[in-house]
């Protein structure tokens, strides 16, 4: 049984979630999904693939995802390795493609990494925090795609079959 660890970092929950529709689709596909905030991992061992998530905060992924891939780079360079990041407050990553930041563009590079996505994020109308509550007067709301992140998640499942059969 392949065995894939989805770390996250997430500082609203919404990020946190979406790790969780990773793993409940990876585990629809017949693969063991271990979901864990990404502060948390201490070793890879025992894994054969990890997915890492994070959320986009001022152009930049959480700092617990640039941490634990810093952090793991040597194991993760070793195993098949996906990244997302949720972010956008608005329909644009439903509507297309959107690269990487460049930090997680980077980070991408270092490990090797098989596949990013960008996916839409989610900010409640009434965020705490004074930035927070800034962004949310003009762009609140929950932009994430259960399905597109389902879709993202077995496409993972059929490339890790491949590549242990
Ligand atoms: C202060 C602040 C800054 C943000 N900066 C970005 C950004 O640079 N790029 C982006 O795509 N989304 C940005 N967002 C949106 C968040 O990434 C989005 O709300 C995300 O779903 C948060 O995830 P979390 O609930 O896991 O913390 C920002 C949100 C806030 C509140």
């Amino acid at each position: 049984m392949i065995r894939v660890l989805v770390a996250f970092a997430s500082e609203r929950g919404g990020t946190a979630e979406i790790a969780e529709w990773v793993g409940a689709a990876l585990r629809d596909s017949g693969v063991t999904a271990d979901v864990r905030p990404a502060g948390e991992v201490e070793s890879l061992d025992g894994y054969d693939a990890v997915v890492v998530g994070g959320a986009l905060y001022v152009g930049r992924w959480h700092r617990e995802a640039r941490r634990f891939v810093r952090h793991h780079a040597d194991g993760l360079a070793h195993r098949p390795v996906w990244l997302f990041s949720s972010g956008p407050l608005d329909r644009s990553a439903q509507e297309r493609a959107i690269d990487p930041v460049p930090g997680v563009a980077k980070l991408a590079r270092r490990v090797h990494a098989r596949g990013h996505a960008t996916f839409g994020g989610r900010l409640a109308p009434d965020a705490r925090g004074f930035m927070a509550a800034k962004v949310a007067r003009t762009a609140s709301g929950d932009f994430r795609d259960r399905d597109r992140v389902g879709a993202w998640a077995a496409g993972i499942a059929r490339d890790l079959r491949s590549v242990t059969v």
